[in-house]
């Protein structure tokens, strides 16, 4: 019987959250941590989703040999198995076919986080499930049916997260259209709060900022969105590694500034983000939609350092990658 295995990675997004919302554009990058599924056909011809151990066996902190687990249970967050089953229903439809399928996941990505596990699990879904159909999508077929999947669970989203999460590397986004930057090798230290903002919420927070005070905020967007402009500059650019890292690091904290400012930090961010600074990051700030969920630092010979301080400020550390490989295929089971 044949069985399909795919992954996709999670993503940062390094610059431009929430500013994406109102059109302007986006730099997102995929990172080492991924999402596995794996697709096969049962003779009850129903769907079945297993996920039972949805936890973090790999994520090893640099100044110890500690493992961290996340306790992130899918059978509580059944949300995420909304993106799994109608990621399912989506490939069958494209498909047109009906079929028993059982899929299984196991995952490395902290759930409610900020780091994409929804359209990672999306994504690597329906890159099993549409190799085990005998569709050939291309990436950017999946991150369309990705952005589908996200649109029918949430309602509303930019569509920069399957992209990335699908597409893999850097990506400057805008408007449901990308571009691949090259990627930059960026030694970055992700810093978790433990606890979880709601994308919905914090989206609607800033909407009605924007509507009660539309002179003020207006001008933040579009200072956010001439931020991601002068960052793409920047990653485009011949400068040396280390010119290149100052500028980028200047921007990230100009840009948590401009978040703080729409209301999204919370205290437990805006700490790491400090002791980040302080351990000597050259720019540090909130990844994806706050209110809890992760920022990222870049520190340059600075990692553990790093690392060290966030777990001080109460937050929990990954060392971690840039992924040049968005939806990856495993292993194909004839
Ligand atoms: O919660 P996250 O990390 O997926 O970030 C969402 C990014 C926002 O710009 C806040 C929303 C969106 O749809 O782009």
């Amino acid at each position: 019987m044949r069985r399909v295995l795919a992954s996709a990675p999670a993503k940062i997004i390094l610059f431009g959250e929430h500013s994406v919302v109102y059109g302007k554009p986006a730099i997102a990058a995929a990172i080492d941590l991924r999402t596995y599924v794996r697709a096969e056909f049962n003779e009850n011809g129903r769907i079945r989703i297993e996920a039972k151990d949805i936890r973090t066996p790999g994520l090893t902190v640099s100044f110890s040999e500690d493992q961290i687990y996340f306790e992130t249970d899918y059978g509580k967050a059944a949300e995420v198995l909304s993106y799994v089953r109608e990621a399912i229903n989506l490939v069958m439809e494209e498909a047109g076919v009906q079929k028993g399928i059982t899929v299984s996941i196991t995952s490395q990505i902290p759930v409610g986080a900020g780091l994409g596990s929804s359209a990672a699990v999306a994504v690597a879904t329906i890159g099993a499930v549409s190799r085990l159909l005998g569709l050939e999508l291309s990436k950017e077929e999946v991150a369309k049916l990705g952005h589908k999947v996200e649109l029918l669970v949430q309602g509303a989203s930019s569509g920069i997260d399957p992209t990335v999460s699908a597409v893999g590397g850097f990506l400057h986004y805008q408007k449901g259209s990308f571009e691949s930057l090259p990627v930059v090798e960026l030694p970055i230290v992700v810093g978790y709060t433990g606890s979880s903002g709601s994308t919905k919420e914090l989206v609607a927070k800033v909407r009605r900022n924007y509507e009660e005070m539309p002179e003020i905020i207006e001008p933040i967007l579009n200072s956010m969105g001439n931020l991601v402009e002068k960052a793409r500059e920047v990653i485009l650019a011949e400068y040396d590694r280390e010119i290149k890292f100052q500028l980028l690091g200047r921007l990230m904290n100009i840009n948590h500034g401009l978040l703080d400012a729409l209301g999204v930090s919370t205290k437990s961010l805006s700490d790491l983000v400090y002791a980040s600074r302080e351990a000597g990051a050259l720019g540090a700030k909130i990844t994806g939609a706050g209110g809890g969920g992760c920022m990222y630092a870049l520190a340059p010979g600075k990692q553990s350092e790093v690392a060290t301080a966030i777990k001080i400020a109460g937050g929990v550390p990954m060392i971690t990658k840039i992924s040049r490989e968005g939806l990856r295929i495993e292993e194909v089971e004839e």
